[in-house]
């Protein structure tokens, strides 16, 4: 393991009904707070009029942000800082997925800064100071929820980059699975891809001696095929609700990837697609992580025939590593088809016209992923297996 520190400041409030929450926890940061939703799933699903009210009863002066868009963009957080600063905003509430959440980790540093927060993105400056952010997640997939990281998307250049700092971690988070039931069967089925490849991007490392870590993460990726196939064909179903989101929430806090840096490869190769072409991530993932693991078999099999034999149940008596490693690969592959995930770029009709300048954004820091180093010829090369 490497010596690492662990910190993680958000309170989770976790479990049905724990929307009462808000009334102790809004009162605690201030009267003034903006209200950050996406295009309309919590108007639809009653949880925006439950929140107004909420919010009117403990008498919060209310500033309403509608509109952030999967993918989310940098003219809505810089619409965002600008009311955060007309309005003295004093705590900022995130209501919805990821995107909502991360649009609002983005204003609340942004707020707090005299340049465009875009600056931090791309590495010219860092965070010094950040407003409080509090969430209610609608949607098992990211981990925003419980970590410091943002994904924001700057239409202008076409780039989709994420950003973190110590100030970007939500100050409370609250997840109730009834909150979920209305997600549709296909961001559901992205949810399970991207928490699972949250896990599975930590799995693949070089640092010897996680056992520990080996196990949680083989566990989430169990629990997550188990219930995740279950859930797909009973999106109403509390339990399945409740595992989904606690697992998604698991795999990307901090909690099972201490003392290792995982790879992160394809998270990079998938945030140049969605810049491009505004696909769901999730949905990116699904086609890009298999092709990146049969990229990368040869790095290390004894760590692709242990994911295989401890996860997908592949026998490995007469294999080599990489057999066995490659039956793995296949059965994760059979799975996300099972659920209904797409495997091949062509499935959002993107064809090899634009894979030199998704590369080109992807080496954008230069040669990247830990447990291999991916320039932009390897970059390229996976675009093409993926097709
Ligand atoms: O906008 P609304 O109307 O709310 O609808 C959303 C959106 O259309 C809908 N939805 C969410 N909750 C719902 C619901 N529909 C019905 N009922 C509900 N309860 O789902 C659609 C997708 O929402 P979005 O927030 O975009 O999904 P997700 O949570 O997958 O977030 C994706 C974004 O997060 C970034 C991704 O790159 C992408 O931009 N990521 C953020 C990470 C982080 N902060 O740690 C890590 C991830 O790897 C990821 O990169
Ligand atoms: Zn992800």
């Amino acid at each position: 393991m490497h010596n690492f520190q662990f910190y993680n400041p958000t309170k989770l409030i976790f479990g049905k009904g724990t929307l009462e929450a808000l009334k102790t926890e809004v009162p605690r940061y201030g009267k003034n707070v903006l209200l950050l939703y996406g295009g309309g799933s919590i108007k639809r699903n009653g949880l925006y009029d439950k929140v107004v009210t909420i919010l009117k009863g403990v008498g919060a002066n209310i500033t309403e942000l509608p509109g952030v868009e999967p993918n989310p963009r940098l003219s809505t957080v810089h619409k965002g800082v600008d009311l955060c600063r007309s309005e003295d905003i004093d705590l900022i509430l995130a209501v919805g997925g990821g995107s909502v959440l991360d649009c609002g980790k983005a204003i609340a540093v942004g707020a707090k800064y005299d340049g465009d927060m875009w600056d931090f993105v791309e590495r010219k400056a860092a965070p010094q100071d950040a407003l409080p952010l509090g969430t209610i997640l609608t949607m098992a997939a990211t981990g925003s929820e419980m970590n410091n990281g943002s994904v924001i998307t700057n239409e202008q250049t076409e780039e989709k980059m994420g950003w973190g700092s110590p100030h970007s971690y939500p100050v409370f988070s609250i997840l109730d699975p009834e909150h979920t039931f209305s997600v549709p069967r296909d961001q559901t089925v992205y949810g399970v891809v991207d928490m699972m490849t949250h896990v599975l991007e930590h799995y693949f490392h070089n640092d010897v001696n996680t056992p520990v870590q080996d196990r949680f993460c083989e566990s989430l990726l169990i629990t997550m095929m188990e219930a995740g196939s279950k859930l797909v064909d009973d999106l109403e179903n509390y339990e399945l609700r409740e595992t989904i989101l606690y697992c998604g929430t698991m795999a990307l806090n901090g909690m099972v990837s201490m003392g290792f840096a995982g790879d992160w490869a394809t998270h990079n190769i998938e945030h140049a697609v969605s810049a491009v072409y505004d696909i769901p991530h999730g949905g990116g993932l699904a086609i890009l992580f298999p092709q990146w693991m049969k990229y990368n078999l040869e790095t290390n099999p004894e760590r692709f025939k242990q994911l295989a034999v401890r996860v997908f149940g592949v026998d490995p008596s007469g294999k080599s590593a990489s057999e066995a490693g490659q039956e793995g690969i296949d059965a994760l592959r059979k799975f996300w088809n099972s659920i209904g995930a797409p495997s091949r770029l062509a499935d959002y009709d993107i064809d090899d016209s634009r894979i030199d300048e998704m590369a080109e954004k992807a080496v954008r820091f230069g040669p990247f992923g830990n447990f291999r180093k991916l320039d932009r010829e390897d970059t390229v090369e996976i675009y093409k297996m993926s097709l």
